[in-house]
C-alpha cells in the first residue's frame, strides 16, 4: 500500500446525508453504510474526526416566528442526536468512538476538550463532534473548519448531496459545469456557496484543503482517501 495522502481527516457529514432517500430523520441503513466506509479508512491507518450537521432534523435559521439564536440552538441539539446515531452505528461494527459536544451535556457525552480529542484520535478512536461550535450564527461547516484547525487535520472531507462544486446550481441548471479544482479565493469571490464564507476563510487562513464530494455512494469516502479525483478540491 502506498503512502497515505492524509493521516488525519475531518469528515463533515451533512444532516441530509444521514437521512438517505427519506430526506428527513435518520436512515439507519444509510448511517451504517457511512460507518462501514469510516471503518475501512480507519483500517487503512487514517485518523478520523467527524462533524455532523443537523438539517435532517432541524435546520437553524429556518425556524419561522423564531429568533435566529433559538433556531440555531435547536439545530445544535439536532446535531447531537445525529452524533449519537452515528456513534451507535460505528460501535455496532466495532469501531471505538467518543462523542464530544460543544455545549456541555455531560450525562450524554463528553464535553469538547481539545487535548482529549487529540488523545482519542492518537489512540485510533473516531471522535464525533456534536453541537456545532456551540455558538449560534455559526454553521456546522464553520464548526468543521474550526475543529479541523484545532485538531490539526490534514484535510476536510466535505460530504454533500452534490458531487462537487459547480459554477451554478446543477439541480436547476443542466448546463452547470463542475470544477475539479478551485482556490479559496475563487470560492469567496464567485460566491460559490460550497461552504459559507466564514468556514471558507477559516480554511484559507489555516491552509486546510477541502474536498467536496457526494455521499450518494458512501464508498466515495474511501475513494477520496485513495486519492481518486472525485468531487472538487479547494486549496
Ligand atoms: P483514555 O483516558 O484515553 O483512556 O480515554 P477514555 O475516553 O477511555 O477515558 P475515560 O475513562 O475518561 O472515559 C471512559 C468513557 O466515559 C468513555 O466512553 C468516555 O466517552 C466517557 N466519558 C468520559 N467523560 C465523560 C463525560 O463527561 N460525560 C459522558 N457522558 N461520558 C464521558
Amino acid at each position: 500500500m502506498g503512502e497515505l495522502a492524509y493521516k488525519r481527516v475531518l469528515l463533515k457529514l451533512s444532516g441530509e446525508a444521514l437521512a438517505g432517500e427519506k430526506g428527513f430523520g435518520i436512515d439507519t441503513s444509510m448511517v451504517l453504510e457511512i460507518a462501514k466506509s469510516v471503518k475501512t479508512i480507519m483500517e487503512m491507518g487514517v485518523e478520523v474526526a467527524i462533524v455532523v450537521g443537523g438539517g435532517n432534523i432541524f435546520r437553524g435559521r429556518s425556524g419561522e416566528n423564531m429568533d435566529r439564536t433559538t433556531a440555531d440552538h435547536m439545530g445544535m441539539l439536532a446535531t447531537v442526536i445525529n452524533a449519537l446515531a452515528l456513534q451507535t452505528s460505528l460501535e455496532n461494527i466495532d469501531v471505538v468512538t467518543r462523542v464530544q459536544t460543544a455545549i456541555e451535556m455531560k450525562e450524554i457525552a463528553e464535553p469538547y476538550i481539545r487535548r482529549r480529542a487529540m488523545r482519542h484520535l492518537e489512540k485510533g478512536r473516531v471522535v464525533i463532534f456534536g453541537a456545532g461550535s456551540g455558538n449560534p450564527y455559526f454553521s456546522t461547516d464553520t464548526a468543521a473548519a474550526l475543529r479541523a484547525a484545532e485538531v490539526d487535520a490534514d484535510v476536510i472531507l466535505l460530504a454533500k448531496k452534490v458531487d462537487g462544486v459547480y459554477d451554478c446550481d446543477p439541480v436547476t441548471n443542466p448546463n452547470a459545469v463542475k470544477f475539479d479544482k478551485l482556490t479559496y479565493l475563487d470560492v469567496l469571490n464567485r460566491d460559490l456557496k460550497v461552504m459559507d464564507s466564514t468556514a471558507t476563510s477559516l480554511c484559507k487562513d489555516n491552509k486546510i484543503p477541502i474536498i467536496v464530494f457526494s455521499l450518494e455512494n458512501p464508498n466515495n469516502i474511501i475513494k477520496v482517501i485513495n486519492g481518486e479525483n472525485i468531487g472538487t478540491i479547494v486549496e
